[in-house]
């Protein structure tokens, strides 16, 4: 109830117009995301990459209405990459669709994603494209496979949610084509008819997809904070004899860093994804409807850094 009142005012832009500016909500914000330039963000990267962690850099910001909305996105992501590459940090970028324009203009959407593979391409970097809600999926993998794979074949990957009943059939598809593959467990709210409602069926649906993957997959991206399903992944790689080399773990800036650390001392691959930008609100209450506890856990932070003068 308390996480579907989340995600319903993740959707509530008079909220946001009014927390946009409020120096506390702001404070709230910094422990998920870093800043709201790409100077700030890059700063952050600079740290993670000190520890040894690479990270995938977001520029937050949804369903944009307009094509002025979806070049500025575009424009945005191309100095993004000049700035990454320009600090030679260890970072690539994630993109949504629908934030260049996916549900406006079809061949805007395709002319931006391309100019910013391209740039990612001159820069030996990468692409991931983030997955939406379920009306999306489709969508995107074929967009994906029709119009950018064949052509970025090393520089642009995809997402796939363990929530969705479809997904081991997508992941024995980007096997077949050896595309990049990050798998999480879907932050949307789904219907049943398309997803597993009870969270044990992700969690189970999560490690055969993992699994696959990891035998089979090409460098996938295994994004979860699951302590249990994190442990079966390394006695899987361990029982298996896949390298560390052969696939990534990847986290949320500012969600369980002692594990993320922990994780590199043990000698393994880890990437943090990096949100940034003005459009911080859906994020972070998407971050806090997964875990409620977060809000306690923030507010806390918030209170704590106040009364030390911080
Ligand atoms: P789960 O929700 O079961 O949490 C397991 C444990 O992790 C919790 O008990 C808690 O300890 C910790 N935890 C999880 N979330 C936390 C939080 N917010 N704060 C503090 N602790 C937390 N989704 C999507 O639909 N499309 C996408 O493209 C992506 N991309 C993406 C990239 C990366 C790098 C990550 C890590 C995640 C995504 N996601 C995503 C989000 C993903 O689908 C999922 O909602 C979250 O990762 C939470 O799921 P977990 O796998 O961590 O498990």
């Amino acid at each position: 109830m308390f996480r579907k009142s989340l995600l319903y005012l993740s959707h509530q832009k008079q909220i946001f117009n009014f927390v946009r500016h409020n120096g506390l909500a702001k404070k709230f914000a910094s422990r998920f995301v870093a800043g709201e330039t790409i100077a700030t963000a890059c700063d952050a990267v600079a740290d993670l990459n000190k520890k040894g962690i690479t990270a995938s850099l977001d520029l937050l910001g949804e369903a944009v209405t307009n094509d002025v909305e979806a070049r500025e996105t575009g424009r945005q992501y191309l100095e993004l990459l000049d700035e990454i590459h320009r600090r030679k940090l260890d970072a690539n970028v994630s993109v949504k669709l629908t934030a260049l324009g996916q549900d406006i203009n079809d061949a805007l959407c395709e002319e931006m994603i391309r100019a910013i593979l391209t740039r990612a391409k001159q820069y030996a970097t990468f692409v991931r494209l983030d997955m939406e809600s379920s009306e999306y999926t489709q969508r995107t993998l074929d967009f994906f496979e029709q119009r950018l794979y064949p052509e970025f074949p090393e520089y642009v990957g995809v997402v796939l949610q363990s929530a969705l009943r479809r997904t081991l059939d997508d992941v024995e598809w980007s096997i077949q084509r050896q595309c990049r593959v990050r798998i999480c467990k879907g932050a949307y709210l789904e219907p049943a008819t398309v997803a597993y409602p009870d969270k044990k069926d992700v969690d189970a649906n999560y490690v055969s997809a993992m699994q696959r993957l990891m035998e089979r997959g090409r460098y996938p991206g295994l994004a979860t904070h699951d302590e249990t399903i994190l442990n079966e992944a390394t006695r899987f790689a361990k029982a298996k004899g896949i390298g560390a080399e052969r696939f990534e773990f990847q986290m949320l800036y500012g969600v369980r860093r002692d594990l993320q650390e922990k994780l590199v001392r043990e000698g393994w691959r880890m990437r943090v994804y990096v949100p940034f930008g003005t459009q911080w609100y859906p994020y972070l209450m998407r971050r806090l409807a997964e875990r409620p506890a977060n809000v306690a856990f923030i507010t806390g932070n918030v209170v704590k850094e106040m009364l030390s003068g911080r």
